[in-house]
């Protein structure tokens, strides 16, 4: 039985001493889910950032993440309206060499944490602008998994954790939608392959149990959600 459902379910069916024997039991076990649930679900914290200071400091990213943080290439990721909490882990991995990105690690190496959280405010005021699914075939391919999971291969419902609109969950689920196919493939490629391994192993698992086809489906889907 589900721990949930014995927190607030009583048992009347014991007798009176196996039921306070029960409940000790019981109450053992909801105190400890109360206590190490925080534990298990707070992100590494960043503080809220000043968008006018990150805006600053982004001047030397526009030549790839683009004006705005919408960039150009299709290899280089979008950063306008992502999460700026996730924004900041990103660039503290980067730094800590937990994400290994050649091109990125001379960007951050001169940034403090509260630089970090400052762009991260800055990206996440930007307005997001997508040019859509470009393989529709494709995409619709890509809403299934994107939508309902893969229950062969036990791959629960991208939207779960990041929203029905690909939004992503503040502070340490990202956005999403509207992200370059290309980017967003490589993503989940070198999440399938260990090569990036900086998601607490949330997302390695489920890139390992998708093929390299429902891999591209998706990331094509996700490219023209809004
Ligand atoms: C020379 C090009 C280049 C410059 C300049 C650059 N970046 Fe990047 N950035 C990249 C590339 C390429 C990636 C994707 C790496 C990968 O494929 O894993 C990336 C990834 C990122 C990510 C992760 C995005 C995500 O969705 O996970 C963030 C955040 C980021 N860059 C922020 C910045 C900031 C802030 C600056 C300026 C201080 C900057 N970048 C400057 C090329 C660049
Ligand atoms: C249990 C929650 C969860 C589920 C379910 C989930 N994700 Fe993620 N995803 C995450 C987290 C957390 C990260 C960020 C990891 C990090 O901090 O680097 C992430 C990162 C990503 C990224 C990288 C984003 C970027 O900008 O670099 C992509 C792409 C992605 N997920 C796609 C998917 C797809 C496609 C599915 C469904 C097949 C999916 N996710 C299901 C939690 C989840």
């Amino acid at each position: 039985m589900p721990v949930q459902r014995y927190c607030s379910s009583n048992y009347q069916r014991n007798s009176i001493p196996q039921q306070v024997k029960l409940m000790k039991k019981l109450i053992f076990v909801c105190m400890t889910m109360v206590l190490v649930t925080p534990i298990f679900t707070s992100p590494t914290v960043f503080a809220a950032g000043n968008a006018a200071a990150g805006k600053a400091k982004a001047g030397a990213c526009v030549g790839c993440h683009g004006a705005g943080g919408n960039s150009v290439n299709p290899a280089w990721p979008k950063l306008a309206g992502q999460n700026p909490g996730y924004i900041a882990k990103q660039l503290a991995d980067f730094k800590s060499g937990k994400r290994k990105e050649p091109m990125m690690l001379g960007m951050v190496m001169g940034l403090s944490k509260a630089d970090m959280a400052n762009i991260g405010a800055y990206y996440a005021e930007q307005n997001m602008t997508t040019i859509g699914a470009t393989n529709k075939a494709l995409a619709e391919e890509g809403e299934k998994i994107y939508r309902g999971g893969i229950t062969k291969t036990g791959v629960g419902a991208c939207m779960g954790c990041h929203g029905p609109a690909g939004k992503g969950i503040a502070p340490n689920y990202p956005a999403v939608s509207g992200q370059h196919a290309t980017y967003a493939e490589k993503q989940l490629l070198a999440f399938k392959k260990g090569d990036r391994a900086n998601d607490n192993n949330v997302m390695q698992g489920i890139a390992f149990s998708m093929s390299e086809r429902q891999i591209k489906a998706v990331a094509a889907y996700m490219q023209g959600l809004k």
